[in-house]
């Protein structure tokens, strides 16, 4: 096997973007996402530019994305030693009046996308046995309800799930393990972030106060690392407090 390489979705903004930049430094990266600028911006705002590679993807085509990273891999002549799904949406909807459509396309990109990229990676003759940790972007919506978030919220305990069970499947190779962040300022939540209510309410809810993709991006670094070799199957709540404050 050639050089191996780390594989991050959502790669292009908030949390994926500050894990992108964290590990520029000392790994060879794979940059997914839908828009090419700004995957192509963060590669260049990184250290050592010229290691990292983009891969152009949306990520609800879930029909194309085996066949394309098996060509990359191939064509490259290299493996993924480590996994980082980031990439995920929201959108509320009551339950009630949930579309169809709506629950396909937040399953495919939070969900179903990162299963269709694990399947190649745990195969030996793709992947040449070179996959060492998984390490998902979830959410604490996965342990705590929201009105009109119970999609959003089931894709992310889906996702925890998954870790958990692979963590046993892949063992004693591969670490598997979920971060799960409180609100965070990023792409997706900044309308909430500039409403006045909001930010009243909702922060002093916050023991630590409001944190920074930095924070998400410090956790997913550290369980993708050989520091945390011995944790594998877990849920780190990266969330200031909110989880344990009533
Ligand atoms: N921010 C928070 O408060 C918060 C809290 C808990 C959990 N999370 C989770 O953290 C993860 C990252 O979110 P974020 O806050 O960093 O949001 P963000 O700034 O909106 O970033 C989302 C990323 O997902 C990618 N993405 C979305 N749809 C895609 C698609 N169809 N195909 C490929 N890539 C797609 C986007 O890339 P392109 O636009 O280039 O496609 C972007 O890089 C998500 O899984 C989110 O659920 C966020």
């Amino acid at each position: 096997m050639g050089e191996s390489y780390t594989l991050i979705t959502g790669a292009s903004s908030g949390f994926g973007r500050s894990i992108a930049l964290k590990l520029a430094p000392h790994r060879n990266l794979i940059l997914v996402g839908r828009n090419g600028e700004s995957l192509e911006a963060v590669r260049r705002a990184g250290a050592n530019p010229e290691r990292h590679l983009l891969w152009v993807r949306d990520s609800s085509r879930l029909d194309v994305i085996v066949d394309e990273l098996t060509s990359l891999l191939a064509a490259k002549g290299i493996g993924i030693e480590h996994f980082i799904h980031s990439a995920g949406i929201t959108g509320d909807q009551l339950v009630r009046a949930v579309e169809t459509e709506f629950v396909t396309k937040v399953f495919n990109v939070n969900f179903f996308s990162a299963l269709e990229i694990i399947r190649p990676l745990a195969q030996k003759r793709v992947n040449k046995g070179a996959l060492r940790t998984i390490t998902f972007v979830s959410s604490i919506s996965s342990k705590l309800g929201g009105k009109g978030y119970s999609v959003y919220c089931a894709s992310k305990g889906a996702l925890d799930a998954l870790a958990r069970a692979l963590a046993v499947e892949l063992a004693p190779t591969v670490r598997v393990n979920s971060v799960l962040p409180g609100i965070v300022e990023t792409g997706m939540t900044k309308q909430y972030f500039t409403n006045p209510d909001f930010l009243a309410s909702v922060q002093a809810t916050y023991p630590l106060g409001f944190g920074r993709p930095e924070d998400i991006a410090d956790a997913v670094e550290f369980l993708s690392s050989e520091r945390a070799r011995w944790i594998t199957g877990q849920e780190l709540i990266v969330d200031g407090g909110k989880f344990s404050s009533y």
